[in-house]
């Protein structure tokens, strides 16, 4: 009797399915280059396909591990010579636009980025944006319950998401594909494969609601002095712009300086304030949505919460200020080097990276810890460089950053997941009650453990 992987070239021919070898010119990740390792890697063109082929593995007790577009940071999709790879690369269409009701139906391969385009062509908005646009799928986004920077208007994926079909570990198909606001029949089943981070089910659609197009966008990057100015401005963000109020990513000095440094980006403001923001409003009438926003900061300036202000007079001079806070990729060069995505109430923040910075210090003398965060959702991302040592390094890193967090009520994981990088500090965010229900509910769900099995716990 053939292998699977035979069978499966067999019956879905060699563009569908490919084998170890065709494969090993793909990098791991959006953040690893080494190349990708797994049995075969199938690419179904469609839901029944999708169905097929998993039931076939479940038959066989085959382990699948999906890929979309390879973006996450939480080790969730890593693979081994055993795994089979499930890509959605091949379903990447849109289904359907509802332009009365305001949603979109999407394949989960598509690419966030041309979803975001598609919209606004027809004068919607789709409001998730994070740096992997260009590449992070909509699948993705959904079983990842991805944020990015403008949470702080209209929440994280979750909150976009009416309806979904999702293909679960037998290979039975759940259409849940709900477009109207409101149905309260029973168990909103969808919630339980957002975030799920592809342990109980793959899925293969979904269906977006859209919101209404504003018709301006103001950006600022603006400087300040001290932490507790940051938080007094964003205060004063939320008062003054109301509804407008869509980003407020802030950075700390030492991560601005790092980033452009020379040969790095341009610093369109000086290099020497504590603190930096950007922060973006948005409207529908570009005057009066205007004038407030530049009252707002003259305002600020005023008052001196803020020490310097500068306003992008282009899109490109917009999208160079962004790609200060989201172009970190250079950094990464240096290992090791360890990434967090934590949350906490604000009031704790500025102690706690005080404390993250002063224990980095203690363990690694030459280290550095950089700050950024989407503040304004409780949320902050640490780059821990301990400019020494190797990957080993990063469970005393973990317990420098983690260690804090549970007296404050913070989490492991604000938007990141748990993948394989955080399983061990699950317990810290989550109770044992907690953490023995989700587990309940994978062995339920995929009781011979072939979708991502060991994601988010050993199960
Ligand atoms: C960001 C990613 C790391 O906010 O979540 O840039
Ligand atoms: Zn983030």
């Amino acid at each position: 009797m053939p292998d699977l992987i035979s069978q499966f070239i067999a019956d879905y021919g060699p563009k569908i399915v490919l084998t170890a070898e065709q494969i090993s010119n793909r990098a791991s990740s959006f953040w690893d280059p080494r190349p990708i390792c797994a049995k075969a890697l199938v690419r179904p063109t469609s839901t029944q396909q999708c169905a097929e082929i998993i039931k076939r593995c479940h038959q066989v007790g085959q382990i699948i591990i999906t890929h979309g577009g390879l973006t996450g940071c939480a080790r969730a999709a890593d693979t081994t010579p055993d795994h089979i790879i499930l890509s959605t690369e091949n379903m990447t269409a849109v289904e359907e636009f509802d332009e009365i009701g305001g949603t979109i139906t999407v394949q989960a391969g598509a690419i966030l980025e041309n979803i975001q385009k598609l919209t606004a062509d027809k004068g919607f908005y789709f409001p998730l944006d994070l740096g992997a646009r260009g590449s992070c799928t909509i699948g993705g986004n959904a079983a990842t319950n991805a944020g990015g920077i403008n949470v702080i208007r209209y929440g994280m994926m979750r909150n976009h998401i009416l309806g979904l079909e999702v293909v679960l570990a037998d290979g039975t198909i759940i259409s849940s594909m709900n477009k109207v606001i409101k149905n309260n029949a029973g168990y909103d089943l969808k919630q339980l494969f957002i975030g799920s981070e592809g342990t109980l089910g793959i899925i293969t659609k979904v269906i977006i609601k859209l919101e209404d197009a504003s018709n301006n966008c103001q950006t600022a990057l603006v400087g300040l002095d001290s932490f507790s100015s940051v938080v007094r401005f964003l205060t004063h963000m939320k008062k003054s712009t109301g509804s407008r109020l869509t980003a407020f990513e802030v950075m700390w000095g030492n991560y601005y300086n790092a980033v452009t440094e020379e040969g790095g980006h341009n610093a369109p403001m000086d290099r020497d304030h504590p603190y930096y923001v950007i922060t973006e409003c948005s409207g529908t009438d570009p005057n009066s949505d205007a004038e407030i926003f530049i009252n707002t900061l003259e305002k600020a300036l005023d008052e001196n919460i803020i020490l310097d202000a500068i306003l992008p007079k282009s899109e490109s001079e917009r999208s160079a200020v962004w790609t200060i806070r989201e172009g970190f990729g250079p950094l990464l060069n240096n290992a090791p080097i360890f990434l967090y995505d934590v949350s906490l109430p604000i009031k704790n923040m500025e102690t706690y990276i005080d404390e993250v910075q002063k224990n980095v210090l203690a363990a690694w003398p030459n280290s550095v810890c950089y700050a950024i965060g989407h503040i304004g959702d409780g949320n902050l991302h640490l780059f821990i460089l301990p400019k020494e040592g190797d990957q080993s390094l990063h469970e005393k890193s973990d317990q420098i950053a983690y260690g804090p967090l549970k007296e404050i009520g913070g989490s492991v994981s604000a938007e990141h997941g748990i993948g394989l990088e955080k399983k061990a500090w699950l317990t810290h965010s989550r109770s044992d009650t907690e953490v023995a229900l989700m587990k309940t509910l994978k062995q339920t769900m995929d009781p011979k453990g072939i979708l991502n099995p060991g994601v988010i716990f050993d199960l």
